[in-house]
């Protein structure tokens, strides 16, 4: 009997146009559009593993080894059953297909980075999902299609279908055919683009991006600003930022948007505080550096939680490191990927050490650094690399 089965991984994305909104919650609709980077699946990444069979009772999903329920009209659900029915399109057009869309189906969802680290997993997880039962399904849709159904799983999942520059379309529809993500650059494009992220707190957050987002839709008026007046023209200034390889400006938008983000989570009522006193030192660090450079040569950037994300090209990364290791000591040895020469990095001269407290951060303000560069989409893996077993149940 045949097996049906296939294995992808999917990639983090971190925006630096924030998508923070909703104008229609079923469907997953953003007040408007964003843009992210895609960060390497090498250091960074989710696989999924699904399995159709006659004899499975039901669909089952275990995340991490644990199972989790897959509820009706849920979220995750939504997702399956749209791939499903394209599924089933195909087979009724074509009858020499195996008519596996009537079959339930087994997923096993892995990270390789600890949930706890407080990266956003539900992209990176959803879109792995996706790319993983549209290879089982043997789907034509071409990555923006499986963005849509990405997008229905969580947010900003449908960017993680593509690698480099992605924006995510708001669009006008109401049926959110044309809220997709789309590439604006590839990674080979612009690969010098490197991001160290700082994890500041491994503690659950507080208010999770989903419910906050819509306190803020229904209360703060700042966000009606941000909507009309301050991000289509941001969309528009990265892109050519980044289409023109000019880190000074995409360094100078990501760093206000993320703190326009934070302005209207600040606006919202009750205000919601995501950035703590580690993450305002990451800026001032950040800022400074900037200034005694003479230009931005990095960029930090927040999402609903206190780590910060800091973008720089590849030449600056031994800077940032040097700063980042000498004012915020980690409790773990940083594991330096790229083996690059931090400690004797010349930072530039001027640089008013000021900006931290005296001494530096007490060992552990900053847990640890993953040191990462924008990446690659959806990867298709072997049989070999599958995470369940020849029951289809997790290995
Ligand atoms: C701050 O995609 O997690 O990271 O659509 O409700 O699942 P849902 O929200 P989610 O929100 C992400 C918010 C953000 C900004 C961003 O990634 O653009």
């Amino acid at each position: 009997m045949a097996t049906y089965q296939a294995t992808a991984s999917a990639p983090v994305n971190i925006a630096c146009i924030k998508y923070w909104g909703k104008r229609n919650t079923k469907l997953i609709l953003p007040t408007n559009s964003s843009l992210s980077v895609t960060l390497d699946q090498d250091h960074l990444r989710s696989t999924t593993s699904s399995r159709a069979d006659a004899s499975f009772e039901k669909d089952r999903l275990w995340l991490n080894g644990k199972e989790e329920e897959i509820e009706r009209d849920g979220r995750l659900w939504v997702c399956i059953d749209a791939l499903r029915k394209w599924r089933q399109e195909m087979e009724q057009a074509d009858s020499g297909l195996d008519k596996i869309s009537a079959y339930h189906v087994h997923f096993a969802s892995h990270n390789n980075f600890p949930t706890a680290a407080g990266l956003a997993s539900s992209a990176s997880g959803l879109a792995a999902l996706v790319a993983s039962l549209s290879h089982l399904y043997s789907l034509p849709q071409t990555p923006s299609q499986l963005s849509l159904v990405a997008r229905q799983g969580s947010g900003s999942a449908c960017r993680s279908l593509f690698g480099g520059y992605v924006a995510w379309r708001m669009g006008e529809k109401e049926d959110g055919s044309d809220s997709l993500a789309e590439e604006v650059a590839s990674r080979e494009h612009w690969p010098e683009m490197h991001a160290l992220i700082c994890v500041v707190s491994d503690a659950k957050k507080g208010t999770s991006s989903t419910s906050g987002m819509q306190r803020t839709v229904q209360t703060s008026p700042l966000l009606q600003h941000r909507i009309k007046e301050v991000v289509p023209g941001r969309m528009d200034d990265i892109s050519k930022a980044i289409r023109e390889k000019d880190f000074e400006s995409f360094a100078k938008i990501t760093m206000r948007d993320s703190n326009s983000f934070h302005a209207v989570c600040l606006d919202t009522e009750p205000p919601i505080f995501y950035l703590n006193d580690v993450s305002r030192s990451v800026i001032a660090v950040v800022e400074e550096l900037n200034r005694a450079a003479g230009k931005p040569i990095a960029a930090y950037t927040f999402d609903a939680g206190p780590n910060a994300v800091i973008y720089t090209l590849e030449e600056n990364m031994p800077k940032v490191l040097n700063l980042i290791n000498r004012f915020f000591p980690q409790e773990a040895s940083f594991a330096n990927p790229f083996k690059m020469d931090w400690q004797s990095a010349q930072v530039p001269e001027g640089f008013n050490t000021k900006v931290v407290p005296e001494g530096g951060w007490e060992k552990g303000a900053v847990k640890s650094l993953i040191h990462t560069r924008v990446g690659d989409g959806p990867r298709k893996l072997d049989d070999g690399e599958s995470l369940l077993n020849e029951d289809g149940m997790p290995k």
